[in-house]
């Protein structure tokens, strides 16, 4: 662990310009610099650096964030050890910080398991180069099936010796616990025996995002349909099966760069793509997708090509998964081969152009090859029609983009030869139902919240309707925090106070126990609380170089929004004033407006209750939402009229 004050002396000497320099070409424009953005492909610049706030924004694609943000998202890294990065840069030494005891045990762990792995990993290369029985069996099978030098090197392929424990023999004699030969699976202990777990198969090393060895899958070179082709690490402490994707490390920089992702079943495929060229490729090797795997992708693109075996089994795991994918927000697309090839033979069987010439002519969106798929067997059968309909718009309906959706509605309307009326109809019927099921729990959620004012984000996504006047509040917040609003009189005093943006702010939002579902938002409201009196504490700053990544994202895509002030105050105006010297009326504005919004929105929450509550007949629950929905139609009417009153002026 890095102690605060080293972190702070990173965070203060790291100049943003000067770090996102190393990868992007950047020219001076106005008090920004602007070049092209390295998350994304574009040809002309929309990333935006900031050297005064210490931010870069790229306005093409989203991404957005401090110095440290930059480094992990290019380098894909962990906080710290983007820190590191940056404190090796800047020639700051680190102290790393005293741990726990469990800390450093758990920690200690996970390295000396990968310690281990990586020790395995150079002796099965070293084997399968060097000794006489790794070349004359390992690689020449590599070799028979045409897999170059250059790709065995760069996936570090290897060859375990055939016997019972050459390797763990090896291993601890270089001092490797049996502890650690274990845990990771590379040994096979039972009370009176031990024994290599993959002897007499080639390796595949299978590699972490950064580009440690995590686990291995070992292949037989035997036909003998007895012995199991494959056998992979067991889960452990540094491998979850689920969680990783064969290929990610070598594929990272090209899923960035050419913004799409292929996915093929196993390590054979992977190698063969890489040997045509292909380098933006990943297996889910053998097991059917899961979550984590595609929000793994999801971090580095959005788009993904499902490249399935040519069989019925591969059609249907192609399938399954698609849902899943969709719901991500992920495009999708689907590439079939030709039946009994597989990503890897198929590869093999033309050349590097030749690939690229038949991805380009036979990729498929999803919605054209499921349809396609399904109509052959329904052609002139009513009811199986309709059925698939539901079930292809059922797909559509959890696109969460509308412009996606919109264009999937026309195109399978096309196909299927159905109005697009009619299946915009159908979509309605599902987001009804979902939207009612979203009430219910969201009526849950806001009595949830009543007793426990900042509600965690769970595994589901909670929806944010208020994230827009949520942004606003906290770039006005953080940017004019000590700024005067207006002076209060005492009346009976006659003295006069300065009301700060930060206390009017806080107040109101306090007094109405107006909560966010969103923790970041939380969080700094009551970080402000903590220093509404701290002259000193300069929030900008303490925000955007926020340790936890979540707060300093946040803060940094605020911060880095487009000006919303000369939209909001342009209108009838010759000239703009600054949003500073509109203080007193804009930030008032803000936070009515954003009362305003939740009000209604307890408003349509209430209709429902009221709904439901008569259709249960529960009458004396009808009367009190009765009661309390005029309370607030009268909040909405008084609120409405201060807005209006001041916008006038
Ligand atoms: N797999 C596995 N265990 C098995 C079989 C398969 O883990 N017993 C995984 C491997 O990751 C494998 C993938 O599933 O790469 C796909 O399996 P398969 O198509 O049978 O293997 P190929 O990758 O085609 O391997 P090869 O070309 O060497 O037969
Ligand atoms: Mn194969």
């Amino acid at each position: 662990m890095i102690d605060q004050s080293t972190i702070e002396r990173i965070l203060d000497s790291s100049n943003i310009s000067d770090v996102v320099s190393e990868f992007v070409t950047l020219k001076k424009r106005g008090v920004n610099q602007l070049g092209l953005c390295p998350f994304h492909n574009e040809k002309t610049p929309s990333f935006t650096v900031s050297p005064a706030k210490g931010i870069f924004k790229c306005f093409g694609c989203g991404k957005g964030g401090n110095s440290v943000n930059f480094i992990m998202e290019l380098e894909q890294l962990s906080y710290p050890d983007a820190l590191r990065w940056l404190a090796k840069k800047y020639h700051i030494e680190i102290d790393e910080k005293e741990e726990t005891q469990e800390e450093r045990q758990m920690k200690d762990e996970r390295e000396s398991m990968m310690i281990v792995s990586a020790f395995a990993q150079k002796y099965f290369s070293r084997f399968l180069l060097k000794e006489n029985e790794g070349r004359t069996i390992g690689l020449s099978y590599f070799h028979e099936r045409g897999i170059r030098d250059d790709i065995i090197a760069k996936f570090e392929l290897g060859y375990c010796p055939d016997g019972k424990d050459f390797f763990t023999v090896a291993a601890q004699r270089e001092g490797y616990k049996m502890d650690y030969l274990e845990k990771t699976g590379l040994t096979i202990k039972r009370d009176d025996w031990v024994r290599d777990r993959f002897g007499g198969r080639v390796i595949f090393p299978v590699h972490n995002v950064a580009g440690r060895v995590i686990a291995f899958g070992g292949r037989t070179l035997t036909n003998d349909k007895k012995v199991a082709k494959y056998i992979n690490s067991p889960e452990s402490e540094v491998y979850h099966k689920g969680r990783t994707l064969y290929g990610i490390y070598q594929a990272k920089r090209d899923l960035t760069r050419l913004d799409k992702c292929y996915l093929v079943e196993g390590y054979t495929d992977v190698l063969s793509f890489h040997q045509a060229g292909i380098e933006n490729v990943v297996a889910s090797s053998g097991t059917s997708l899961t979550l984590d795997q595609i929000r793994l992708i999801r971090r580095f693109t959005p788009n993904i090509t499902i490249v399935y075996d040519g069989d019925e089994a591969g059609i249907k795991a192609s399938l399954r998964g698609i849902d899943m994918v969709l719901e991500e927000g992920i495009n999708v697309k689907v590439l079939p081969l030709p039946p009994g090839e597989d990503p890897d033979s198929f590869a093999r069987s033309m050349s590097a152009s030749e690939l690229t010439e038949y991805i380009k002519q036979k990729e498929t969106d999803f919605i054209k090859f499921k349809t396609q798929l399904l109509m052959g067997t329904v052609e002139n059968d009513p009811v199986s029609k309709a059925k698939l309909i539901n079930e292809i718009v059922r797909s559509i309906s959890v696109i969460p983009d509308n412009i996606t959706r919109t264009i999937y509605i026309k195109e399978c309307s096309r196909l299927m030869d159905v109005q697009e009326e009619v299946l915009y109809s159908e979509i309605r019927k599902i987001q009804n139902k979902q939207s009612e099921d979203h009430t219910r729990k969201e009526l849950q959620e806001v009595q949830i919240q009543a007793s426990r004012p900042a509600a965690p984000v769970g595994e589901k996504k909670i929806v944010n309707h208020f994230e827009t006047e949520e942004r606003e509040i906290i770039r006005i917040l953080l940017k004019f925090f000590h700024e005067k609003v207006f002076e209060i009189e005492d009346e009976e005093t006659k003295e006069v106070n300065i009301c700060t943006v930060g206390m009017y702010v806080l107040s109101e939002l306090q007094n109405d126990g107006l909560t966010s579902v969103n923790p970041s938002f939380q969080f700094v409201v009551s970080t402000l609380e903590e220093n509404i009196d701290n002259k000193s504490f300069d929030p900008i700053k303490f925000f955007t170089q926020h340790p936890d990544v979540e707060i300093s994202q946040f803060a940094s895509n605020i911060m880095a929004d487009k000006y919303v002030e000369s939209k909001r105050w342009s209108k009838g105006g010759a000239f703009i004033e600054s949003e500073h010297e509109l203080l007193y009326l804009l930030v008032p504005k803000l936070v009515q407006e954003y009362k305003l919004k939740k009000v209604k929105m307890m408003l349509k929450k209430l209709e429902h209750q009221i709904n439901e509550t008569s259709k249960n007949g529960e009458t004396d629950k009808m009367m009190e939402c009765m009661g309390q929905y005029i309370k607030l139609k009268e909040v909405v009417r008084d609120l409405s009229a201060l807005l209006g009153f001041r916008t006038i002026s």
